[in-house]
């Protein structure tokens, strides 16, 4: 899989972070399965926990736009290092995506790192759990 629409979205949309509050501005991208591509930033709040990750943006986006099947996401943070996907946003992947999925962990467009969703998710709680 070639990760530069992924790179390109998700720094573009760390552009459009809103986030008076912390300053820290986050991008994100996933590819669903068709191969759409969707960007999105954080939303803070003044109310702190109403404020959105960049990587549920760009998931709610996508599945609001009738993608449920997440192929692939790409996440940019802090350009000094690889900023990984917080706990809840790990758990929203995990609806939309096989474990196997590539996590892109980018610092800038030359330097990232690519994890699978299982390597930074193990032991999901899915709605296979609820099956039983
Ligand atoms: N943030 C994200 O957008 N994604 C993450 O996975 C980590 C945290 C945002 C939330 C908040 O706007 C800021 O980073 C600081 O926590």
């Amino acid at each position: 899989m070639n990760y530069d629409v992924l790179i390109d979205t998700a720094l573009e949309a760390r552009e459009k972070a809103y986030v008076p509050y912390s300053n820290f501005k986050v991008g994100a991208a996933v590819l669903t399965e068709d191969g759409t591509v969707y960007g999105g930033c954080n939303i803070e709040n003044a109310s702190f926990g109403a404020t959105n990750c960049a990587e549920r943006t760009a998931i709610f986006k996508a599945v609001s736009d009738g993608h449920k099947s997440i192929k692939a996401i790409a996440v940019v943070g802090d350009p000094t290092t690889h900023t990984y996907p917080c706990g809840i946003c790990r758990q929203v992947i995990s609806e939309f995506a096989d474990s196997s999925i590539p996590v892109i962990l980018i610092k800038n467009k030359q330097e990232y790192i690519v994890k699978t969703l299982q390597d930074i998710l193990p032991g999901a709680f899915t709605k296979k759990d609820l099956d039983k």
